[in-house]
């Protein structure tokens, strides 16, 4: 699906850099382009990475190491 239409930009690109490590909407302005014309994208590119971001949390979680005083 489209979500940034001016610069032909899909779900699917966004997850795919936000899986290669984009952490904010700048990061997906710079690599993608995306949300640089109207900008009223803005807000389901970032929604979109941060459902991916969320996802990443829950498929890693964290690991506890104890240390020793
Ligand atoms: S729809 Fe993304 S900048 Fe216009």
């Amino acid at each position: 699906m489209y979500v940034c239409v001016c610069n032909a930009i899909t779900d699917k690109d966004i997850r795919r850099a936000a899986e290669a490590g984009a952490t904010d909407l700048w990061a997906l302005q710079s690599e993608l382009g995306v949300a640089t014309g109207c900008g009223s994208c803005k807000e389901m590119a970032s929604e979109i990475l941060h459902d991916v971001r969320r996802q990443r949390q829950v498929a890693q979680p964290q690991v506890y190491i104890p240390v020793m005083a």
